[in-house]
Order: structure tokens, then C-alpha cells, then sequence
């Protein structure tokens, strides 16, 4: 089997207007993959179109998922299959509890899993979940109540970003796609965020994080790191690419590839 995703030359457009131009990115699992790239290059578009977001069509190109075409499928099934993405600007869900939320989500992937990690088809039990959601908050250093609160109602700006890290930590996908998880992080919560993504990612989960910021590829430590323009990735490479770019910025991306954008 090849990458656990693999992307194939995507054109997608949004109300007729082409967003993304051709796009094409491996990530296999244990690996993770940063996509960098200035305002409006697409990289949420990317996002949502990888998770069957309706109003980003298709227009060419393919999206495999561990070696099958995800096209067909809607936004749940690929959530129940394993796939994540934690959005730039998470929604809450009034009067349901981050526990309540988490074991639905938990379930509803069991369910569609089979008895994946002796969980049976039945769900996980209210006692097993509980410890399981214990072992994730804590290794996310996060404190117990949250737990009860209501999803996202409320949270603070880095509360959300930090509740979507714990959905990820208990759904155990194998690609997430993490969108600006880093905004609004304050210095301690970003230390703890990239290094719960680093914890989680592999050896059965490939990473995706779309970042402005090298600081949390200091702590994440991706093993690639991407460029967008206009619609595509124009420049790959590894970590010493975001120091450049933290250095120089994206003009020198810009006239690089001024004659292959829009
Ligand atoms: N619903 C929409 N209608 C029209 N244009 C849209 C729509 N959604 C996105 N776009 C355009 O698509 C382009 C890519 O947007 P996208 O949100 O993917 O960028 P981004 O790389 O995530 O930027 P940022 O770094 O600011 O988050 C932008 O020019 C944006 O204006
Ligand atoms: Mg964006």
C-alpha cells in the first residue's frame, strides 16, 4: 500500500472560480507534513475539499485515501474512516459536553470500524472511555473539568484549538489535517499542542499542519515542509525550508515562480 494520503493533481473551484490549480502531495503515516504558504494561497480550501466541504467543487484531479478515491464519500464517512481536520475556525455545540461529543465521535468511528483496538462493535463502554479521555487530557495537560463543559461554547480562542488536539488525540485517526491550529496559542499551550500532535502522529497516523509560524515547527519537527502559491505547492523540502522563509519571507517564493501562478 502506498501513502495513507495521496492527492493527484486537484483543481477545485469555488463558485466557478479556481481555487486550487493542480495540487498534488503524499503524506505517509508516521509523517508529518507542514504546508506553508501566504494569505488566500488556498491551504483551507485544500483543507475542506480533502474533508468533502460541498461548496468546494471537484473539478479535476483525485483524492486517494489509503489507496482509494475518497470522491464518492461524503464529510462523515471520511471521518468515520479515519479521517481528521481540525478546522481554522472551530463552530460549537451548545448543549453537548466535550465528553458527550468525543464518545458519539468515538463511537460512531467504531461502529464503522468493526472491532478496531478491542472495542468491539458496540461502542467503547462509559468506564473505558472515561479512562481513555483521562490518559489524552492528561497527556494534552489538560484540566479534568473541561471535560464537562460544553463543546466549544464559550472556549477561549486557544480552549478550542486545544479541545479540537484532544478530538484528534481519542478519535486516533490515521491523517489528520490540522488548519491553523496554532492561532492564538498562547506560549505554554503551543508547546504542549505540537507536542501531543508529535506524541500522536505515527506510527499509524500521516499529519498534515498548515501553519504561518516556524515556532511551532520547532517543537512539531515535520519531516517535510511545503510551499503553496496561488493554488499549488511550488517548493518542498524539509525544515531548514521555514527557516528561510521565516528569514526571507515569500518574495523570493513569489519571483521564483512568478511566470507558474496566476
Ligand atoms: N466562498 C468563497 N467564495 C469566493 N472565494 C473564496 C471562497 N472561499 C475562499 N475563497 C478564496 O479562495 C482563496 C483561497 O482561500 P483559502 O482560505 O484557502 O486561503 P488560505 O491559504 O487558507 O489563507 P489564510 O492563510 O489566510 O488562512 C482566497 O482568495 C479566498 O478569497
Ligand atoms: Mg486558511
Amino acid at each position: 500500500m502506498g501513502a495513507v494520503l495521496e492527492i493527484r493533481d486537484l483543481h477545485v473551484s469555488i463558485e466557478d472560480q479556481e481555487i486550487l490549480k493542480g495540487l498534488s502531495l503524499a503524506v505517509d503515516k508516521g509523517e508529518i507534513h507542514a504546508l506553508m504558504g501566504p494569505n488566500g494561497s488556498g491551504k483551507s480550501t485544500l483543507a475542506y475539499s480533502l474533508l468533502g466541504h460541498p461548496n468546494y467543487e471537484i473539478t479535476s484531479g483525485d483524492i486517494l485515501y489509503r489507496g482509494e478515491s475518497v470522491l464518492d464519500m461524503d464529510t462523515d464517512e471520511r471521518s468515520r474512516a479515519g479521517m481528521f481536520l481540525a478546522f481554522q475556525y472551530p463552530v460549537s455545540i451548545p448543549g453537548v459536553s466535550v465528553a458527550n461529543f468525543l464518545r458519539m465521535a468515538l463511537n460512531a468511528r467504531i461502529s464503522d470500524n468493526g472491532n478496531g483496538n478491542g472495542r468491539g462493535r458496540k461502542g467503547i463502554s462509559i468506564p473505558k472511555f472515561r479512562k481513555l479521555l483521562k490518559a489524552k487530557m492528561a497527556l494534552l495537560e489538560m484540566d479534568p473539568s473541561f471535560a464537562g463543559r460544553y463543546l466549544n461554547e464559550g472556549f477561549s480562542g486557544g480552549e478550542k484549538k486545544r479541545a479540537e488536539i484532544l478530538q484528534m488525540a481519542v478519535l486516533e485517526p490515521n491523517i489528520a489535517v490540522l488548519d491553523e491550529t496554532d492561532s492564538g496559542l498562547d506560549i505554554d499551550a503551543l508547546r504542549i499542542v505540537a507536542n501531543g500532535v508529535k506524541t500522536l502522529a505515527g506510527p499509524d497516523m500521516g499529519v498534515l499542519v498548515i501553519t504561518h509560524y516556524q515556532r511551532l515547527l520547532n517543537y512539531i519537527k515535520p519531516d517535510f515542509v511545503h510551499v503553496m502559491l496561488s493554488g499549488r505547492i511550488v517548493e518542498s523540502g524539509g525544515p531548514d525550508l521555514a527557516l528561510r522563509l521565516e528569514a526571507k519571507g515569500y518574495d523570493w517564493v513569489r519571483e521564483k515562480h512568478k511566470n507558474g501562478g496566476a
